[in-house]
């Protein structure tokens, strides 16, 4: 009896041990922490500079220190939605875009935004594609008009 318990906690250590590999995967490949900050600070600055949803980001543009709780909100959802050893500590989606009016328009070229800064530090496709998969189901959280 014990010899099978051995063995059944053997297999659950080995059913286990690749998955939680490949749980970072994506994290790894995106090039880990500093990769997702360089992303976060590319894309923060296109969005407020993109002159179709720039007015959102006025107030951050104006006030250093919220820029940076932003950027470090972002960078942090980014970084555990990627599987890296992140803790996201901000708002819920709904929460945190309550009121803003964003339509679909809206949404459609923050991600825009998104892909060109992935494509500037050459993110391949498949994590850009595993990146774009994991935060466009909360879209709906987000588009409220
Ligand atoms: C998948 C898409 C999106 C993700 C993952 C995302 C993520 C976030 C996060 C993590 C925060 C910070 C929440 C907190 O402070 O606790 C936030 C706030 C915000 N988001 Fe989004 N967002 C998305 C889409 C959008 C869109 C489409 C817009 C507008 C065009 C937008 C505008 C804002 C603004 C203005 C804030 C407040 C920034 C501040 O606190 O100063 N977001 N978002």
């Amino acid at each position: 009896m014990r010899k099978y318990t051995v063995l059944a906690l053997l297999a659950g250590v080995l059913a286990i041990a690749p998955m939680s590999r490949a749980d970072d995967a994506l994290y790894k490949s995106l090039g880990g922490k500093k990769a997702i900050v360089a992303v976060v600070d590319d894309f923060v600055g296109r969005c407020a500079m993109d002159p179709k949803i720039s007015s959102f980001f006025a107030d951050d543009v104006k006030d250093p220190k919220r820029l940076a709780k932003f950027k470090t909100n972002l960078v942090n959802q980014i970084c555990q939605a990627a599987g890296g050893p992140c803790k996201y500590t901000g708002k819920d989606m709904k929460t945190a875009h309550a009121g803003m009016g964003i339509t679909s328009a809206d949404f459609t070229a923050l991600v825009g935004d998104l892909v060109a800064s992935l494509d500037k530090f050459k993110v391949k496709e498949a994590d850009k594609n595993a990146l774009l998969g994991v935060l466009g189901p909360m879209k709906s959280d987000i588009v409220t008009k």
